[in-house]
């Protein structure tokens, strides 16, 4: 489909960021965005790329009521010959869908969706930062929006992507993060929306997320909801234990998010000589791991949060310090 173009002026586009190390994430945003409407019976039409700004919906929209809404977290680099590179997007693409269909939206063809963000991102490209440690980061979105109270698929909905030029996710950097075990709260159950990037799942988990906070640490480690013993993942990435010279990583049960990052650790870790293993993996066996020595490092994997070193866990009110709360030699290299 033809995408609609409205284009600035030179003179009113955004000045750049001065520093791109110094940026917080998510808070910057480019000059432009694209937005595609889909009305049943139509289907997806009216690609259209636009000045950055607000939108205007009404306050009856599914999206604001029942929470129809997904997302993706995605990031575009520069190559040392200056070419745009995007992280393996065709897997966003097909995750998006998967999302959408979970939370019954209708799903976008995978080369539309590659199609109108590159067309994007070609526009934007300005704004790819270079440093190490930085990159583009970009949001698609989708959100019910038809007006109607009724508890029901929406009829209308609106796919739009933000672009987001970004430093470090967490304010530590590459140092490493801290995680507070919760073993009241959940974040997906069996049969739930766990394994969709749906934004209830990131509501839900805040109060634990405070609650880490408030107690000195940065996130929540994820336990399953049945018992409260089995490490599902963190907020915003998967876990990653090595283990007796192992990579382990919980299984995807369908109530972890799929990361695209972990499964691309996965992949590397036979060329980098560890073996990879994916099996459940109880806190216990964490905590008495680091105590005898066994677990050597524990890091996240994710696109916001790359790769997250984790130099604490505290769990039932005892902090377990891991390779000295440092960043250990596997998470350097997979970094
Ligand atoms: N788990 C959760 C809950 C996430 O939000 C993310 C981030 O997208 C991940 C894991 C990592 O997934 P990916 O590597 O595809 O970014
Ligand atoms: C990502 O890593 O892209 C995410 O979506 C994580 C988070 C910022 C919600």
């Amino acid at each position: 489909m033809d995408i609609k173009k409205t284009l600035l002026s030179p003179e009113k586009l955004k000045p750049l960021y001065e520093d791109a190390l110094q940026l917080k994430f998510g808070k910057m945003f480019t000059d432009y965005m694209f937005t595609l409407n889909y009305a049943e019976g139509k289907g997806w039409y009216g690609p259209e790329i636009k000045p950055y700004q607000p939108l205007a919906l009404d306050p009856a929209c599914a999206v604001f009521h029942y929470g129809q809404e997904i997302f993706e977290g995605q990031k575009a680099y520069k190559s040392k010959n200056n070419e745009i590179l995007l992280f393996r997007p065709e897997e966003n693409a097909a995750r998006f869908n998967r999302s959408m269909k979970r939370m019954s939206m209708p799903e976008i063809p995978v080369e539309d969706f590659l199609y109108y963000e590159t067309e994007l991102i070609k526009l934007e490209e300005r704004w790819i930062p270079t440093l190490k440690g930085t990159s583009l980061y970009i949001r698609p979105t989708g959100i019910a929006t038809e007006p109607a109270l009724g508890v029901k698929p929406s009829s209308e909905y609106l796919f739009f992507i933000i672009l987001s030029p970004v430093g470090a996710y967490y304010s530590s950097g590459f140092k490493p993060c801290s995680l507070w075990v919760s073993t009241e709260y959940a974040r997906a159950g069996e049969g739930g929306t766990g394994a969709a990037k749906a934004g209830g799942n990131y509501g839900g988990s805040l109060a634990a997320t405070a609650e880490a906070l408030r107690k000195g640490y940065n996130q929540v480690l994820w336990l399953d909801s049945k018992e409260h013993r089995f490490v599902e993942e963190v907020g915003a990435m998967n876990i990653f234990f090595v283990m007796d010279n192992k990579l382990v990583t919980p299984p995807l049960a369908g109530t972890i998010l799929p990361g695209i990052t972990r499964k691309s650790l996965l992949q590397l870790a036979k060329d980098l000589g560890i073996e990879p293993v994916e099996r459940m993996i109880s806190i216990d066996e964490v905590v008495d791991g680091i105590s005898a020595g066994k677990v050597t490092e524990i890091f996240g994997a994710g696109t916001a949060a790359v790769i997250s070193p984790v130099g604490k866990i505290c769990f039932k009110d005892k902090e377990y310090v891991i390779n000295n709360n440092e960043t250990g030699p596997w998470a350097q290299k997979f970094f």
